[in-house]
């Protein structure tokens, strides 16, 4: 180990802490250059750990003065933690007074106490709080909070942090103060401050049980107007934790504030949840459908937090799947419960199943791959991940389809009882959910169970039929494997729950019910048939697992046409999809052709009389590069992205007048709303404008191209504006040159806008290498900013991570860009390095002569010397 790298962490190394921090008493006088703080504690020896020095956590810190019992003390610093050795024996209380200075204006990584437009805000999730003040930063001390904050009243009028508002006032020079009183204890990581000039819109609330509450979110003046979707969604999410968990608000006041620099989506610290603007504000003009929903959720992901995270936190950050997969979980349940009638939650658990297929199922087959509750770590901020978040929600999803609904809620009030304030595990929550449902199969088979949370990797499952035509028996083998990740060659079985029904050539339904697979092989039949039935296996995604059958189009075609189970009906076409895409993938000398029969199922599902309009998007959305890449040992992106535009051209021209007919069926008029039925609509009136664009690039036929050109300027919402631009840049016709410019124009002060402007053309499907250009001249654009994170993610991961037709060059231009970007980001901050850095982690699987220039890409990272540890960990692993 290098002088100043930090080890690697086990989990298996846990200790309880060998002091209890009771009370913290803050005070700030803020100020961008330095400011100042005064932390005094009140500690006591942990009884059941042997006596030992007090060893406090701190980071970029000018360290000032330490007091004991009001005295001054020696101490030492030793890797940048402050170590106390004479301290008051016994297991009396005592107090501790530390006098610290940071430098806010400086703190480009955005962990800690920094400045954003003039404001302060902090983040302390995970080890952020070291940066503000010497702490056992550690999620297992819970402490009560008092804080005091001073600065200046003209430049900083609004002063928040968690808890209540119990004093304020004038000071001397032009300043003021505010105190605030958390009655909750909380570990360090919930801690929260916000100062500037700030304006909120606030509606008071009363809970079922008559209690009052006081909403506020908060933005900067002039961003008021965009704050009624957030707000009406904390108000839905607040009734909905009540009505369906029975989990009510447990402050008086809960606030949101909004920050355009944020390295996440948001932060639920304590009764003041800290939000990226992108995930809080809207209106009509200026967020699409997409974001509208994508703020529903995380306003109610964060709010759920209240409970599942902070009234019950995690013992160690190995746990964050706890609070996380949880809380994912919740909110997916949120968001469908909103949506209404089953057809609507089938189309977001469409959603929610493509984005772990499309993130996390490469995350567990690459170099990355860790449990769900991982065992070590060298920098706890890598694993922020698909994998604890995604599939630790579906982890949670299969408990919850083995125990029930109401078992579920059970479980949850047990877990509550059992657990409230306290600091706990993943294994304390299955155990809880499982105790509250004895005799189910969860409890059955709880410890087998708790392997999805120690065993990464995608387990696959393997199906094979038999059918006995004499006998009219039907026979269904269920396998299940999972391949080796790094540093687990040998897996065991899992439990997995098969949802599953029988079709017959009618498409009725002859069986349904739910196995639970949990040896390596099983055998269910089914007698008293009278023909061979059709399969409709994993129905709903009923576990997060790879499905392997041997489907014929027949059978896929006769799913996608009957099966009562729209996740199925989704999958029977994203599967004849796939099929094809892959052969054409593998036969590079046979043109594209796609076949009637299936141009036939997709025509029929796009003008089909009763199918919802979302759900017809989602079907005639062709699988993702990444998903096809995923099913391939090499890869070759290019190769990829060409099979897939050109099945997306051919659906073009085949179906034109399909797709003249859903434009013109799915305008939607009146005034604008983004829920599911209109947003579906316009979603698949998007989609249609876009094959619309692409048949006419073929046929040079103007119409299309200027109609999107003319929707472009005279749309009354961002959905409709974006979708016309979008289908113009992505069909490449000239007029997107236009409007792309017009489009600066029009949103040159809407930094959300900006970044969806970015983006796009970060994104653009590649024609002769035009996109790296055109992404290198945009990074020289007066709008571009390298150190706001929102920035940053919307052109150059929207380049690497989320276009790899353009990205993976064979001159290897792409990977230099990469490679110049990580390092460059790293010395800014490296968290959001990091996550670039992870665009290579199937480097591995490349084919020629891509695959040894991005090793070579790679190395050059790694070669760097003072990389962060968030980097080295990345690429050192993607390099093992
Ligand atoms: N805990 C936040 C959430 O998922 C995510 C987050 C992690 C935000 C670390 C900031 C820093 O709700
Ligand atoms: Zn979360």
């Amino acid at each position: 180990m290098r002088e100043g790298q930090a080890a690697v962490i086990h989990r298996a190394d846990y200790q309880p802490p060998a002091f209890w921090i009771d009370t913290v008493e803050l005070c700030f006088d803020l100020d961008p250059a330095k400011t100042r703080v005064l932390n005094r504690m009140r500690l006591r020896r942990n009884p059941d750990v042997p006596v030992q020095p007090l060893r406090l956590d701190g980071e970029e810190l000018n360290l000032a003065r330490v007091l004991v019992g009001g005295q001054g003390t020696s101490f030492k610093l030793e890797g940048g933690q402050l170590v106390l050795e004479n301290l008051p024996e016994g297991h009396e209380p005592f107090e501790l007074e530390i006098f610290t200075t940071c430098a806010p204006a400086k703190n480009t990584k955005l962990m800690g106490l920094y400045v954003s437009n003039d404001s302060f805000f902090t983040q302390c999730e995970a080890e952020g709080f070291r940066r503000i003040t010497y702490f056992l930063d550690r999620p297992d001390v819970m402490a009560s909070y008092t804080v005091l904050l001073r600065a200046d009243r003209r430049r900083y009028p609004v002063l928040l942090s968690n808890g209540n508002l119990v004093d304020q006032g004038e000071l001397e020079d032009g300043r003021h103060y505010a105190k605030w009183v958390d009655p909750h204890r909380k570990p360090c990581y919930l801690f929260a401050l916000v100062a500037g000039q700030l304006v909120c819109r606030e509606q008071r609330i009363a809970s079922r049980s008559g209690q009052e509450h006081l909403l506020q979110v908060y933005v900067r003046p002039g961003d008021l107007d965009k704050t009624e979707h957030a707000m009406n969604s904390l108000i839905d999410s607040v009734a909905w934790d009540e009505a369906r968990f029975g989990l009510p608000l447990d402050l008086e006041r809960f606030m949101i504030v909004a920050t355009s620099d944020f390295n996440m989506g948001a932060m639920e610290n304590k009764g003041l949840n800290i939000f990226n603007t992108k995930y809080v504000l809207a209106s009509q003009s200026t967020a699409t459908d997409t974001d509208y929903a994508n703020i529903e959720s995380v306003v109610g992901h964060e709010y759920f937090h209240n409970w599942t995270g902070n009234r019950v936190t995690c013992r160690d950050w190995f746990q964050l799947s706890l609070k996380e997969g949880l809380t994912v979980f919740r909110d997916q349940e949120f968001s469908q419960d909103l949506a209404g009638e089953a057809s609507a939650r089938a189309v977001k658990r469409i959603e929610d199943v493509r984005v772990l297929r499309t993130a996390q199922f490469p995350e567990d087959a690459g170099p990355m791959a860790h449990p769900v509750r991982p065992d070590q770590y060298l920098e706890i901020n890598n694993f922020y991940t698909v994998t604890v978040y995604e599939k630790g929600a579906e982890v949670v999803r299969m408990m919850y389809t083995l125990v029930g609904r109401d078992g579920f809620r059970r479980g949850m009030q047990l877990y509550f009882q059992r657990h409230d304030g306290q600091a706990v595990t993943c294994d304390d929550f299955a155990q809880a959910i499982a105790d509250a449902n004895p005799g189910s199969k969860l409890a059955e088979l709880l410890p087998q169970f708790k392997r999805w949370y120690s065993q990464a990797g995608t387990p696959r499952v393997q199906a094979s039929a038999r059918w006995d035509a004499a006998a009219g028996t039907y026979t269904l083998t269920l396998g299940q494997t999972c391949p080796p990740t790094p540093g687990q060659p040998v897996k065991e079985p899992v439990v997995i729950p098969v949802a599953y029904g029988l079709l017959d050539d009618q498409g009725r339904e002859l069986a349904s019910g739910l196995h639970v697979l949990t040896q390596a092989s099983e055998t269910l039949s089914f007698q008293g048939l009278q023909a061979e039935p059709v399969p409709s296996l994993l129905r709903g995604f009923s576990a997060p697992v790879v499905l392997e059958f041997d489907y014929g189009d027949a059978q896929l075609l006769a799913l996608l046409a009957h099966d009562t189970d729209p996740f199925n009906r989704w999958e029977a076409a994203q599967r004849l999809a796939l099929a094809r895409a892959l052969r054409f993938v593998a036969q590079p000398h046979e043109p594209v052709a796609l076949d009637a029969p299936f141009v036939d199922a997709m025509r029929g599902i796009l003008r089909h009389p009763t199918l919802d309009a979302a759900f017809k998007e989602l079907v005639l959305t062709l699988p993702s590069e990444t998903y096809i890449a995923e099913q391939l040992e090499v890869v070759d992106p290019p190769r990829i992205h060409a099979v897939r535009e050109a099945m997306r051209q051919q659906l073009a021209q085949a179906l034109q007048a399909d797709w003249e007919w859903a434009w013109e069926a799915h305008q939607v008029g009146g005034a604008y709303r983004p829920d599911p039925v209109s947003s579906g609509r316009r979603a698949l009136a998007g989609l249609a404008l876009t094959h619309l664009c692409l048949a006419a690039r073929a046929s040079a036929d103007p119409v299309w191209p200027g109609k999107a050109y003319q929707r472009f300027k005279d749309a009354s919402n961002m959905t409709d504006r974006f979708n016309a631009l979008s289908a113009l840049v992505v069909s490449g016709h000239e007029l997107a040159r236009p409007a792309l410019q017009r489009f600066h124009a029009m949103f040159k002060d809407e930094a959300l806008v900006l970044d969806k402007w970015f983006a796009l053309q970060a994104g653009a499907p590649d024609r002769g290498g035009n996109v790296l250009p055109a992404v290198r001249q945009l990074m020289q654009h007066p709008d571009f900013n390298i150190r706001n994170p929102n920035r940053a993610r919307s052109l150059i991961f929207s380049y690497c991570s989320a276009n790899p037709g353009a990205f993976h060059r064979p001159d290897a231009a792409g990977y230099v860009f990469w490679s110049e970007r990580v390092m460059e980001l790293d010395a800014i901050n490296p968290q959001v390095a990091a996550r670039l850095a992870r665009a290579l982690d199937r480097w591995n699987k490349l084919a020629e002569p891509l695959r040894g220039a991005a090793r070579e890409a790679i190395a050059r990272v790694a070669a760097k010397p003072d990389l962060s540890n968030d980097v080295r960990e990345i690429v050192t692993r993607a390099l093992a």
